[in-house]
């Protein structure tokens, strides 16, 4: 199968969503000189084109595409061609009513916004399959085609007619029977039994809250629809091209799409990525990303969509810093990419993103924008030949798990204060604090290359995956858990006595007697071995069962005396989920005792530090200059200075040290 390196050969992919359609041709001939000034060698075209390459059913206006296409070769920029299906024209609609999706209270999803289009319609596939040939066909030769992107983000929902067929049809294949059907869903309850398969819909707008295994089946038909939609196109593309990557961005984190199972689809794996530039914790977000990507990946990685500036969806959108793009970039490239991409190339002037930065900015050429996209330009160029398919993996893993979050995230919860992104962000952090890089894992992934595995919270586990984890911490490796893991099975049926019975033996628990959540805001003291901190979130009334190698009990209240943390050996339990710089310390001491070291020793910590192969990258995410001790020589290959021993950062600055 091809794979990214086909596409990038050896140069880091710059570029970004190229929409020419929105500017008349003069233009198109200045973005090719600009994008040639700013070192630009990729772009993506045809994310939205649908109504200007098909105006009417059946019309095919391909033109404008050529002269691009051509345009593009001549200036030296490949093209990643994306098939137009995010978004039908308005006759699609019109004409056929049945490619528009409906909402869980019935609603319609009209054109004229965007990602109108239901996953389960027949004639929007058809559509679809026939433009996406079509475009197969006139460009697979064309040679500024680097690589195929297919659709763009994947996230639409639908609850109409044909959806309710297609989400029969795909309970048939997994349940088989309706007799198993009823039992997985625990239909007993409130008298849901069903007789027939046409009485099951998708789980629709209803008087009171729904059966929960219903949601979670609809998650996972959802992700499987939007996947068969990819495929689909993918195959078609592949048919005219097989030596061309196939990819279709992801959303960040994003609940809809189980990511693990599409990137078995993928050639490519890539996301957008848009952390908030006022967010204090903006660069953990995007290592938390950047990580899950890099994981799916197992190699490079794709950055398709960035802002250059602000984004346009916030409340409040601020532009980036003087340094921020530049920054937030190469913290990209360290963890991996070796595509940096943005959203996109030149700023709209009319449609709902016109305020959503570009990489030309209204301010043009002599914007700080572009001159600040140039500069970054010349920096990937020096680096490419340095990182480009370089990989490098982690010795911690983070476990995660789409079903596990579905399964956890509906009503009828003891707490809508515990959000699962939430938790995984605040574990994440904790390990991104302490300067260890992580991978993202699923739960039945071959977990032994790593030294310490750590579990944010999997409310639902299937059988094999636990066998994983005891398999896991048998054969050496050490385990933190935190609550709320193990309790449901795949079905969300709940586990006799609130968790996995294997599991509470691993841990040393007796008995799980109630869980005790917490309020916003409120804690529980803990008064551990290292000191006491607080607990957060929740709490639980446990009972150990005597083979606890170490406790730390809560302090005062209900639980006074009883277990927050328990070790047993090398697999740790945490109850309650400590402050952040508790978590912190606490897996910090955990991971030198499991034998892993910090990127490097004595950082500051508004610095990261990261390597990929044999380089180190310095990121540092201060305003205020930084001095970081790097013992020997090295160069540094944003400026070829030779360093020794201590290198100094700018604001925003960023050193790339080869020994
Ligand atoms: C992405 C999308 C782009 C653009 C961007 C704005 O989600 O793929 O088309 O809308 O957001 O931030």
């Amino acid at each position: 199968m091809p794979v990214l390196s086909d596409a990038t050969r050896g140069r880091i992919l710059f570029g970004g969503d190229y929409n020419p359609e929105q500017w008349p041709e003069e233009t198109w001939h200045e973005d090719v000189r600009l994008m040639k000034d700013a070192g630009v060698n990729s772009v993506t075209l045809g994310v939205f084109s649908w109504s200007k390459l098909e105006p009417e059913p059946g019309a095919r206006e391909f033109g404008w595409l050529d002269t691009l296409m051509d345009l593009m070769h001549a200036g030296g920029i490949g093209v990643v061609l994306a098939t137009p299906t995010a978004s039908p024209p308005p006759w699609m609609g019109r004409l056929h009513p049945d490619t528009l999706p409906r909402t869980e209270d019935g609603r319609t999803e009209w054109w004229g916004g965007r990602q109108h289009f239901s996953h389960s319609s027949a004639t929007y596939r058809r559509h679809a399959a026939a433009i996406t040939a079509d475009l197969a066909a006139r460009y697979g030769g064309h040679p500024a085609l680097t690589m195929w992107h297919i659709n763009n983000e994947y996230c639409t929902f639908d609850y109409g007619d044909e959806a309710a067929a297609a989400f029969r049809r795909w309970l048939r294949q997994r349940y088989g029977t309706l007799d198993t059907l009823n039992t997985a869903w625990g239909t007993a309850f409130w008298s849901q039994g069903y007789d027939t398969w046409d009485g099951i819909l998708p789980p629709r707008l209803p008087h009171y809250m729904r059966n929960p295994t219903q949601v979670l089946d609809f998650r996972r038909f959802t992700s499987d629809m939007l996947l068969e939609c990819y495929v689909a196109e993918r195959d078609i593309v592949r048919r005219h091209t097989p030596h061309l990557p196939v990819t279709s961005n992801f959303m960040p984190l994003w609940i809809g799409q189980d990511a693990w199972r599409w990137t078995e689809e993928e050639d490519v794996v890539s996301v957008d990525l848009y952390p908030d530039p006022r967010d204090p914790l903006g660069a953990q977000q995007g290592a938390l990303v950047q990580d899950m990507t890099r994981s799916q990946a197992r190699g490079p990685w794709m950055l398709m969509e960035q802002a250059a500036g602000p984004v346009n969806w916030r409340g409040v959108n601020h532009p980036k810093p003087h340094g921020l793009n530049r920054l937030w970039s190469l913290q990209a490239v360290a963890r991996g990419a070796d595509a940096v991409c943005y959203f996109q190339w030149r700023q709209s002037r009319q449609g709902a993103e016109k305020f959503h930065s570009g990489m030309v900015s209204h301010a043009g050429e002599q914007g700080r924008t572009y001159q600040e996209v140039r500069q970054l330009g010349a920096d990937l160029a020096r680096l490419s030949p340095h990182v480009t398919g370089q990989h490098s993996g982690a010795d911690v893993a983070v476990l995660h798990d789409w079903h596990a979050w579905w399964a956890g995230a509906q009503d009828g919860r003891l707490s809508t204060e515990v959000d699962y992104a939430d938790v995984l962000k605040t574990w994440h952090r904790a390990l991104w604090q302490a300067h260890l890089t992580t991978d993202f894992a699923h739960p039945e992934h071959d977990l032994t290359a790593y030294k310490l595995v750590v579990v944010p919270q999997l409310y639902a586990l299937t059988g094999t995956a636990i066998d994983n984890l005891l398999a896991y911490v048998r054969q050496g490796g050490t385990l933190v858990s935190g609550f709320l893991t193990g309790v449901a099975d795949e079905d969300d049926r709940v586990r006799p006595g609130g968790m996995d019975a294997r599991l509470r033996e691993l841990f040393g628990i007796r008995t799980l007697h109630e869980w005790w959540p917490l309020d916003a805001g409120e804690t529980v003291e803990c008064d551990g071995p290292q000191g006491a901190f607080r607990g957060t979130l929740w709490s639980e009334e446990l009972e150990a069962d005597g083979t606890a190698t170490e406790t730390v009990p809560y302090k005062g209240g209900e639980l006074d005396g009883l277990p927050a943390v328990l070790r047993r050996d090398r697999a740790w339990y945490l109850s309650t989920l400590p402050e952040p710089e508790a978590l912190r310390d606490l897996l910090a001491t955990i991971a030198a005792d499991a034998g892993v070291r910090p990127v490097l020793d004595g950082l500051p910590g508004q610095v990261e530090a990261v390597r990929r192969g044999d380089l180190l990258f310095l990121l540092n995410h201060g305003r205020e200059p930084v001095t970081v001790d790097v013992p020997g020589t090295h160069r540094d290959l944003l400026t070829e200075a030779t360093v020794t021993d201590r290198v100094t950062l700018g604001r925003y600055g960023v050193a790339v040290l080869r020994p």
